[in-house]
């Protein structure tokens, strides 16, 4: 078996490059495609509160658990804090539920999902209302109570996280945000890995099982672009393999959903891939900024968000 490339923190702790993204994981597919993927050499699994799905990875843990295949310090475990919880009172709470729910003592990384806030009913709040900064502070005493190892947040712009390295004493130690070939976000990848930020590439394989609303005609399929594919047959691999080498050259930790055996499998294949410094050029050559997970389910008439301020970009 291959073993994956590490990300490894302040304190010493190393994050396997690799994950298992597990969003829009059925709840009755999860199960298997946790174990098949344990079973396949998988040590990192990418969970969330919102994807619905974490009662049925902590009991595909548990019985991996109990089976003596694999043990809680082997696995790296990260979740995610919903917007519906920033207040810092609900932190705590929420996290213990998490935690119930995947049947652990402790995650190995608890991110903010998002710089968005909403009530329970799910209004949109803003941030002069519901601050980062205090969301973010519940989060490191999670830290300080051993519930958590690691913290961070996910979407961030390098201005949003800017803000915390300048204000907060618990410094980001993860950004998780959308990249791939069509989205590189050199720029933030660079804030990020020059300020001890990790970063974790989520729909690495440009998100094909998106839900209808984030899917526009003239949306390109990069799973099926030429130069991957040329890229992907010089090496005797797949296009979804060559993208995820791509990001774990890239120095950053990588989530690939899937609920396919054969598909966990050979997306951990992965790893045995070398790009060429040639390969690696005509990759960067596709960059144009396209985001398949736009945010557009946050900005509503009237709303606290736009684009603009969500992502800190002038869309011009
Ligand atoms: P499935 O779960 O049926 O395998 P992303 O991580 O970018 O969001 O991509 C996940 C999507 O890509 C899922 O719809 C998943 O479907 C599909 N997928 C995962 N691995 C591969 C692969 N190696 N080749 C093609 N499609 C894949």
């Amino acid at each position: 078996m291959h073993t994956t490339p590490h990300i490894t923190f302040a304190n010493g702790d190393r994050l396997p490059q690799l994950g298992l993204g597990t969003w829009r994981s059925e709840p009755g597919e999860v199960a298997s495609a946790v174990q098949a993927a344990v079973r396949a050499g998988y040590r990192h699994i990418d969970c969330a509160a919102v994807y619905g799905n974490e009662k049925e990875i902590g009991a595909a843990l548990a019985e991996l658990f109990d089976a003596g295949e694999v043990q809680r310090s082997d696995l790296w475990i990260t979740s995610k804090l919903w917007n519906d919880a920033h207040a810092p009172d609900d932190v705590a709470p929420t996290l213990l539920q998490t935690l119930a729910d995947l049947q652990l003592d402790y995650l190995d990384l608890y991110l903010m999902h998002w710089p968005v806030a909403s009530l329970p009913s799910g209004r949109l709040i803003s941030l002069d209302e519901r601050p980062l900064l205090a969301t973010w502070n519940a989060l490191a005493a999670e830290v300080k109570a051993g519930r958590c190892r690691h913290i961070g947040v996910s979407n961030f712009s390098a201005k949003k996280l800017a803000d915390l390295v300048r204000d907060a004493a618990h410094k980001p130690e993860m950004n998780q945000v959308e990249l791939h070939p069509y989205l590189q976000q050199q720029a933030l990848v660079d804030y990020c890995q020059s300020n001890g930020i990790a970063v974790t590439a989520y729909s690495p394989l440009g998100s094909p099982g998106r839900p209808a609303g984030l899917v526009s005609g003239d949306d390109p399929i990069l799973l099926q672009e030429p130069v991957l594919a040329e890229i992907a047959a010089a090496h005797g691999v797949t296009p979804a393999q060559v993208l995820i080498q791509w990001a774990l050259q890239r120095g950053t930790a990588v989530i690939p959903k899937s609920v396919k055996p054969a598909r966990i499998a050979q997306n951990l294949a992965a790893v045995q891939v070398t790009l060429s410094a040639d390969d690696v050029a005509k990759i960067t050559a596709l960059d144009r900024h396209r985001r398949y997970v736009t945010g557009v389910f946050w900005v509503t008439e009237g709303g606290p968000y736009t684009l603009a301020t969500l992502w800190d970009e002038d869309l011009g």
